[in-house]
């Protein structure tokens, strides 16, 4: 067990840069692996989640090279995986999970896959659904709807998926076994989710589009397709590792922090528009585009925060990002309600239980709903025992919370950022004053 003591800083200064952002290091490794010849990433996140996909795809004989400043991916095209020999271990990542069923799907060979407590103990129904309804055959080996799964060779037909809930991750698994399908797919959701895998597979030459429509819903297609081709990408720094130091800027007076290289995809960008929604100063400057993902610096100040209702079809755009808004609206003055963000229940833990248990133990005033949670800005919270119960984003928004609080705050299990950002508490050291 690892504990890190987190004292409360005077102020925040200087610069930090964004490490790669999460989802699209994934999909660079899964789309780099199933493409003919060779895709060098830069900027890759060597997060535990993002070395779970190279595990996993190493296992299935796709050579990856981990270069100082670059990863490389000498693709096996999208027949060319072989049988793995053992279990594939997907660690504590979902989106590994989920979006290698949609490849795995349409394998020749049989795959199973597990992870750790958590891992295992997460929805996979809903990727399952569809997949078997395409002609998959996975099934959960506890008949549980939870890995293990194991994925035997099918035949894949084109469908449209009409998906019950906006998550990029269900979309994805649908587009990439729509890949190997005998006809075109596609897969409405409630709202536009992130859109990544779109954006990358159509670098990769696969045939994709989206139709957003005006009640909000969006319905992207992929066509069958005969290989994809090794790209260069350049992962952009991760939006919502940046949200932690963006906060931290806001929360703690006399702050001032450029924070460097942070992606802007307008499906991941929803905690920017909380932020300044809650009144923060935060100046947009150096913006860029490259693989259709765009990336900008960003000069964040101080602020006096106030409340805000986080509700609708911006809730995809921030999902992970709710632990550090409901730690930023316990510092507000103001009722903050989050709503329509069910699936905040099934993501590593239950963090509607997780954000309020952190949240009371430092003093807040919160009461979890539903599908979310509303809080009583006292602007002011108490150092305590934090239990991080082995989520990176419980561990790292209650870490900014501490840095702003009355006295020392414990994260138990802190260690867990590794999944998503291992240099976070080294950076977090020395932006502090
Ligand atoms: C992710 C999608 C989101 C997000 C997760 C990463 C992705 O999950 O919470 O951390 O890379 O596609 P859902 O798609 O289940 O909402």
């Amino acid at each position: 067990m690892s504990v890190r003591t987190i004292s409360p800083v005077k102020e925040l200064k200087g610069e930090v840069t964004i490490p790669g952002d999460k989802s699209i290091s994934h999909r660079s490794i899964m789309l780099g692996s199933i493409a003919l010849g060779t895709t060098e990433i830069t900027h890759f996140l060597e997060g535990a989640d993002c070395l779970s996909t190279i595990g996993c795809f190493r296992k299935m004989g796709v050579e990856i090279e981990r270069k100082p400043s670059s990863i490389l991916v000498h693709g096996k095209g999208l027949r060319g995986l072989r049988a793995p020999n053992e279990t594939l271990n997907v660690g504590n990542s979902g989106t590994t999970t989920r979006l290698i069923s949609g490849i795995l799907s349409g394998q020749s060979f049989p795959t199973v896959l597990s992870g750790d407590a958590s891992l295992n103990s997460r929805p996979m129904k809903r990727i399952m659904t569809p997949l078997n309804s395409m002609g998959a055959n996975i099934t959960s080996l506890n008949d549980n709807g939870c890995a293990p799964l194991c994925i035997e060779p099918g035949t894949l037909h084109g469908i449209h998926y009409q998906s019950p809930v906006a998550s990029a991750q269900v979309k994805s698994a649908v587009l990439l076994a729509g890949l190997y399908a005998d006809a075109p797919t596609s897969v409405t959701e409630p709202a536009l989710s992130r859109n990544h895998t779109e954006l990358m597979l159509q670098g990769f030459g696969a045939y994709v589009a989206t139709d957003l429509h005006a009640d909000g819903t969006a319905t992207a297609h992929v066509e069958p397709c005969e290989e994809l081709y090794g790209q260069q990408i350049c992962v952009p720094g991760d939006i919502s590792s940046a949200a932690y130091f963006i906060a931290a800027a806001l929360l703690v007076p006399g702050s001032e922090l450029l924070v460097k290289n942070v992606g802007t995809n307008f499906t991941r960008a929803g905690f920017l528009k909380v932020c300044k929604a809650m009144g923060a100063d935060i100046e947009t400057i150096n913006q860029s585009f490259e693989g259709g993902e765009g990336r900008a610096d960003l000069l964040v100040r101080f602020s006096q925060l106030k409340g805000t209702t986080v509700e609708g079809d911006i809730i995809p755009t921030l999902i992970d990002e709710i632990p550090m808004i409901a730690v930023m609206a316990a510092f507000a003055e103001g009722t903050t309600v989050i709503k329509d963000a069910a699936e905040l229940k099934v993501k590593e833990t239950n963090r509607i239980d997780t954000v309020t248990a952190g949240l009371k133990a430092m003093g807040a005033d919160i009461t979890p709903t539903e599908d979310g949670m509303i809080i009583e800005g006292t602007g002011h919270l108490s150092g305590a025992s934090i239990q991080s119960f082995l989520d990176h984003r419980i561990a790292m928004a209650f870490s900014i919370a501490g840095l702003a609080a009355d006295g020392e705050t414990e994260i138990v299990d802190s260690q867990c950022v590794d999944v998503s950002y291992p240099e976070f508490f080294d950076t977090l050291d020395s932006i502090a004053v």
